[in-house]
């Protein structure tokens, strides 16, 4: 299984998210990536800002294994935390939550203990946790489903770490049986190719290159065999 997961942080209209999927699901349904997408052989997550989630989920329907996800979700449970978007709430919504990215840590101050808190919220509510690491310093929670490999000089810089290093860092890893192993940071379709070689990276989390539909197509395109 190879997982494409777009992250498109806090960019776009809700006008502009519904064109993206309009013009992005019938890119696909031409695309050699349904084949992929209807064999198991692909995973593709889109992760909006959570106002645009509803609307974007009445446009996958009829793709298989074409989820939404959320980019975070509260660390509590449902009750009197206004302004919270608790993992009850999105339930029946998404599938997958991204949580741990570096630009949470460093703009809302989230560590460790508040990542645990989030992923096993989730595991509560039957969504499936992609947790963000920086490197080798942060804890990997035993139920993240996912575990996106992000160095932080390379999220949006076009400095992208080279293969050899990601698989070196996974190898430190330590990841439980089933939790598998993708990469993020300035992924492009030129410099994809290189990454999907790799039998240990086992898809991508992409934030630039994916505000455009056909960009982050073009990414999951160059994985058909
Ligand atoms: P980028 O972002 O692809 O723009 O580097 C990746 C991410 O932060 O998830």
């Amino acid at each position: 299984m190879k997982y494409f997961i777009a992250n498109w942080k806090a960019h776009k209209t809700i006008f502009q998210a519904v064109d993206w999927m309009q013009q992005f699901t019938k890119a696909l349904y031409s695309s050699p990536a349904l084949e992929a997408l209807k064999a198991n052989e692909f995973t593709i997550i889109i992760c909006p800002p959570f106002p645009f989630i509803s609307d974007l989920k009445n446009n996958t329907l009829k793709i298989p294994n074409l989820f939404i996800g959320a980019q975070d979700v509260s660390m509590f449970h449902e009750g009197s935390h206004t302004g919270e978007v608790t993992a009850s709430s999105l339930n029946g919504l998404v599938e997958y939550v991204i949580v741990g990215h570096s630009e949470r840590r460093a703009d809302c101050n989230e560590d460790e203990l508040i990542i645990a808190s989030k992923v096993e919220q989730l595991q509560q509510n039957k969504l499936k946790p992609i947790q963000c690491i920086r490197g080798g310093q942060d804890t990997i929670c035993a139920l993240a489903a996912l575990v996106a490999f992000e160095p932080v000089d390379a999220i949006g810089t076009g400095k992208n770490m080279n293969v050899a290093q990601v698989v070196e860092m996974k190898k430190k890893c330590a990841l439980q049986p089933g939790q598998s192993f993708i990469y993020g940071g300035s992924v492009t379709p030129e410099d994809c190719r290189e990454y999907l070689e790799s039998p240990e990276i086992e898809g991508f989390l992409v934030g630039t290159a994916s505000l455009d539909p056909h960009e982050f197509l073009n990414i999951i395109q160059t994985a058909v065999r």
